[in-house]
């Protein structure tokens, strides 16, 4: 990316080529060039581009040219089609398995392999309140041999992702053990971290070991490994989020992972990546800045041609701001209260699930609630009756979890709760299907980052959603992180902030 200069104007162009840059500031103006200027008045700057950011082992580890991956979207928003434009673009996507079928999984993991033919990619593994679910998918993954995941929403690690982490580890001829499979953790709390930085726990080691699922020698190299291999420190995002500001965050979580992995003396570093609110180049400068390995997109992402979700819901998002999201009641943990970063421009969702949350609290039963209320709650915002939704919810579980049935006819408020999280959960389908009858009802996931994008692309191409690519977008980032780098330090050296011209954003 060399600097050239126009009528007194320094303008960055991008070239790789050149591996320096040298700056001459003679009266004022700044003339830039390849060749060492003659005199000492000049500055020289390393000229770098996208692929110089971030962690070289990540990079390594992965098979990555940028240090830049796409995080999963639930309900196959992170499409096979997303993760394939990312792996060719020289990035890494996780495909969004979170609310998909294992079938459907394990077909999108063919197709996502027959395309990327070897180059990167992850799944990923949601904690599951289901233990048996998150196991078979930990077997599948296993068994189609997917060398990396993203483990997220976990609060303590589960047998079923030390399973995944166990399988195939061995110590080669010269000492070094082999991990065949990757973790990234998605975290936002430090104790959460210090989990994924130590060994997988012991009792899961011995339970796997008993029930014949990994072998004496795999159990052996355990406590010499960490249980993930890199760690995203997640601040405020779309979907589920802790609201956590980034800079606050990450500097703190990058210093705890290098005390905390000192403990262990392992032959390989736990690295700290940063994700949530990543929407311009300069949210990627200064989370490399910070000491990020590499950064994670998400709600950019769901904009972009690839994405699983609607045209209608890619038309709202390219155009929302970063005032357009708010905090709203979420159907997994519905009941604890937990609430997810939705979008509340053109849907009532935000409003709608609050409301049944509050009835949910006030009420010990849904005939408990006065009758001109419960009448509008259905009319106005189940748009059903409460006993037919029963119906089909109880449909629903005798296929995933029998035993809930008899609990909820015995117990009202659980009944209520488990229509009110039928709502919850279809509104995100409706949004992925672009319902028309659904509209209003759309639960669309998304952070600060898509408004701070949407404000940064306007007046380019890049501001209608027909033409936002992931490879493109992830590629931009990374090339005006770049740029934004070159220019800090040449102004840091003396050069007039206000001489730059034609900024690539
Ligand atoms: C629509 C949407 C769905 C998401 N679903 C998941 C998910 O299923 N699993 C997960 O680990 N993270 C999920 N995330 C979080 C992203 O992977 C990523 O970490 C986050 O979006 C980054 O923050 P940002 O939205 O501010 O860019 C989701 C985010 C969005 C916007």
């Amino acid at each position: 990316m060399p600097i050239v200069n126009q009528e007194n104007s320094i303008r960055i162009l991008a070239d790789e080529k050149y591996p320096t840059l040298c700056v001459s500031v003679a009266d004022g103006a700044a003339v830039v060039s390849t060749e060492k200027p003659k005199g000492d008045d000049f500055l020289q700057i390393p000229n770098l581009s996208a692929k110089d950011f971030g962690d070289r082992e990540f990079k390594k580890t992965y098979g990555l040219k940028y240090a830049l991956y796409g995080g999963a979207m639930a309900n196959g928003i992170a499409s096979a089609d997303m993760v394939i434009a990312l792996g060719l673009a020289g990035c890494m996507g996780s495909y969004g398995s979170g609310g998909q079928r294992l079938e459907v999984v394990a077909q999108e993991i063919d197709k996502i392999k027959a395309a990327l033919n070897g180059k990167p990619y992850m799944i990923n593994m949601l904690s599951n309140r289901n233990a048996q679910m998150e196991m078979a998918l930990a077997k599948m993954l296993v068994e189609k041999e997917v060398p990396a995941v993203e483990a997220s929403a976990y609060i303590v690690p589960s047998e079923a992702l030390v399973y995944y982490r166990l399988k195939g580890v061995y110590e080669n001829g010269d000492g070094r053990i082999v991990i065949p499979h990757k973790i990234i953790a998605k975290v936002s709390r430090e104790e959460v971290l210090e989990k994924f930085v130590s060994p997988p726990p012991a009792e899961c080691v011995a339970s796997l070991l008993e029930s014949g699922l990994i072998t004496e020698a795999e159990a052996a190299l355990a406590p010499r490994i960490p249980l993930a291999d890199d760690i995203t420190a997640e601040a405020d995002s779309g979907g589920h989020t802790d609201g956590r500001p980034l800079v606050s965050m990450l500097p703190a979580l990058i210093a705890l992972a290098k005390r905390k992995q000192a403990e262990f003396g392992y032959q390989q570093k736990v690295r700290v990546g940063a994700g949530g609110g990543i929407g311009t180049g300069l949210s990627c400068l200064g989370a490399f800045e910070m000491g990020a390995a590499y950064v994670v997109t998400g709600s950019v992402n769901q904009g972009c041609v690839e994405s699983g979700t609607s045209d209608y819901v890619k038309q709202i998002l390219a155009e929302t701001a970063m005032a357009d999201v708010t905090m709203a009641p979420c159907a997994d943990m519905f009941e604890m209260g937990a609430k997810v970063e939705v979008i509340k421009k053109k849907t009532m969702y935000a409003q709608n699930a609050q409301k049944l949350y509050e009835y949910y609290v006030k009420y010990p039963s849904f005939e408990a609630i006065p009758a001109a209320e419960r009448d509008r709650i259905e009319k106005k915002i189940l748009k059903d009756t409460f006993a037919h939704i029963w119906t089909g919810t109880k449909e629903y579980f005798a296929k995933v979890d029998p035993a809930k049935i008899p609990q909820a006819e015995k117990n009202p408020k659980l009944k209520m709760a488990l229509v009110f999280r039928w709502y919850l959960g279809s509104s995100s389908r409706w949004a992925v299907k672009g319902d028309p009858d659904r509209k209003f009802d759309m639960q669309i996931w998304c952070g600060q980052a898509m408004g701070a994008f949407n404000l940064w692309v306007k007046g380019t191409a890049l501001e209608k959603a027909e033409n936002r690519h992931v490879g493109e977008v992830a590629k931009l980032l990374l090339d005006s992180c770049a740029y934004h780098y070159m220019k800090n330090l040449l102004v840091r050296m003396g050069a007039n902030p206000d001489s730059f011209r034609g900024d690539i954003l």
